[in-house]
């Protein structure tokens, strides 16, 4: 069976060229002029582009004790829906829980996902156990540790776990990521709102300014730096985090900002909204920000400072979020938008002249393929890629409701907003997940996907490391002062 797509645009990180694609056993086989196959797709008028990529969600995610709504199924037919045709999850050991026997879990539940999918691991708790463990994660196709510098009391880690488990991640070859917020900081906040009396979702923002983040992420990299090591910061939402990041890169350091499609286009006015429910259905860490932070954060995609956007999609049914009605600390922290990042990121990003569609292709999908090592079997249109491909039809509108949504909560954050550019047909794989609009995913055909460690820039910067690391000098003793 070969599938063609024809007569579209195709858009690379790179370059934009008109051509068609065939595609047979899964993947792209060629890419060229005229050609001709068992089915045909019409991609005329449409650009065609990799899949989109989102490196971070959370699917069925056991958080303030719940668990997010959408399951891997619904997550990823979400994805799907939107153009994005592989997602990375977050493996969370409770404290004390071997990584392996939390793995097992996590390939348990994602049996139905629609799409691929992987996982990083999180470093939820230390000893010699995790420590060791650490390379069998990465044995198993994992290269990413993630670290939450939040949450005290539950996932937070501290700063001599931090660099702990960064010099494990430069010894293994592993990329450590970051939930950067100072979470001691947060907990005092917290207590002293509520004692004012401030219990609504607005203290919740409140309990978290720019500063706490800002903070946290400059912390982080100096950790990584003096451990040697590559740093992922992810949901980047501000520009003193942004400012942080884009100091250090100037500075040499290898590291990575994500900026989520929420940060980048909804601001902390929501907080202030009289209806309970929609202030609480905002809640998320970090919080909104200021509307100011939003140039930052644009500006950062399009100079190359900030790399990726995602969605960070831990959605949360309404009777989930009213766990807070009294308490904004008990509100389940977290919001969707699996389904809406790329239009919305083409609508508010290429549409505006913000972002080139080329621009669009590498923050969607190229770059983090290349950060996660991945490339070029995801997030790229070359031949013996993966044929994961979203033929895009920039003309096609609609104005998002949860009524039509693939994600099972009954709101949505971008309820409303009209946006103009859409999947016409998203290939998971070669197999048609959207058909002319339509959403076909099927439960079942996603497959997890191993990353293997030390990619380029991990052993770039450990050769840096090793080259610039403290030296004796050796001195003859001649040279040394007669009493010795
Ligand atoms: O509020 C959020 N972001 N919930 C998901 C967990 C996390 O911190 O990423
Ligand atoms: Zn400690
Ligand atoms: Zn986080
Ligand atoms: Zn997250």
């Amino acid at each position: 069976m070969r599938t063609v797509i024809k007569g579209g645009t195709i858009v690379a990180a790179d370059r934009s060229y008109k051509a068609d694609i065939a595609i047979e056993d899964e993947k792209i086989v060629q890419i060229g002029a005229d050609l001709s196959g068992d089915k045909v797709l019409d991609a005329e008028g449409c650009y065609v582009m990799p899949g989109g990529i989102d490196p971070h969600v959370h699917l069925k995610m056991p958080f303030m004790g719940t668990h997010s709504a959408d399951d891997f199924e619904s997550g990823t037919r979400a994805g799907l829906a939107g153009g994005t045709t592989m997602v990375v999850d977050f493996c969370l050991p409770s404290p004390g829980q071997s990584l392996l026997e939390a793995l097992e879990g996590w390939h348990a539940k994602s049996q139905r996902a629609c799409g691929d999918y992987s996982f990083h691991m999180a470093v939820t708790w230390w000893s010699e156990q995790v420590f060791e463990e650490m390379q069998q994660v990465v044995d198993l196709g994992i290269n990413s540790f993630k670290h939450f510098m939040a949450y005290k009391g539950a996932l937070m880690v501290d700063d001599d776990e931090l660099f702990d488990s960064f010099q494990r991640c430069a010894a293994i070859g592993a990329l450590p990521m970051v939930h950067a917020e100072n979470g001691d900081v947060v907990a005092t906040m917290q207590q002293k709102l509520l004692a004012q009396g401030i219990r609504g979702p607005e203290g919740h923002a409140m309990s978290r300014p720019p500063e706490v983040e800002g903070e946290a992420t400059n912390r982080a990299i100096m950790i990584a730096d003096m451990a040697g090591v590559p740093l992922y910061v992810v949901h980047t939402s501000c520009e003193q985090a942004h400012e942080a990041i884009r100091r250090a890169r100037q500075k040499g350091m290898r590291v990575y900002g994500e900026p989520l499609i929420q940060h980048l286009v909804l601001d902390d006015s929501e907080y202030r909204n009289p209806d309970w429910d929609h202030a609480a259905q905002r809640v998320m860490s970090p919080p909104f920000r200021d509307k100011s932070n939003q140039d930052s954060l644009w500006a950062g995609l399009q100079a190359g400072s900030l790399q990726v956007v995602a969605t960070d999609h831990c959605a949360f049914t309404i009777d989930q979020k009213r766990t807070g009605i009294d308490d904004f600390t008990k509100i389940p922290n977290g919001t969707g938008g699996l389904e809406d990042r790329m239009p919305m990121l083409w609508t508010e990003g290429v549409n505006t002249g913000r972002l080139t569609p080329n621009e669009f292709v590498a923050v969607t999908s190229t770059n983090i393929a290349r950060i996660l090592n991945i490339y070029p079997q995801k997030g790229a249109i070359l031949e013996g890629s993966d044929a994961d491909i979203v033929v895009w039809d920039p003309k096609k509108s609609k104005v998002i409701s949860p009524e039509t949504q693939q994600s099972v909560v009954e709101y949505n954050v971008f309820d409303g907003r009209e946006v103009t550019g859409l999947p016409r047909y998203t290939l998971s794989r070669g197999t048609l997940a959207v058909d002319d609009g339509r959403v076909c995913a099927t439960p079942g055909h996603g497959r997890f996907v191993k990353r293997a460690p030390f990619g380029e820039v991990n052993k770039a910067l450990s050769k840096w490391k090793e080259v610039t690391a403290p030296r004796q000098v050796v001195r003859k003793p001649e040279n040394m002062p007669a009493c010795v």
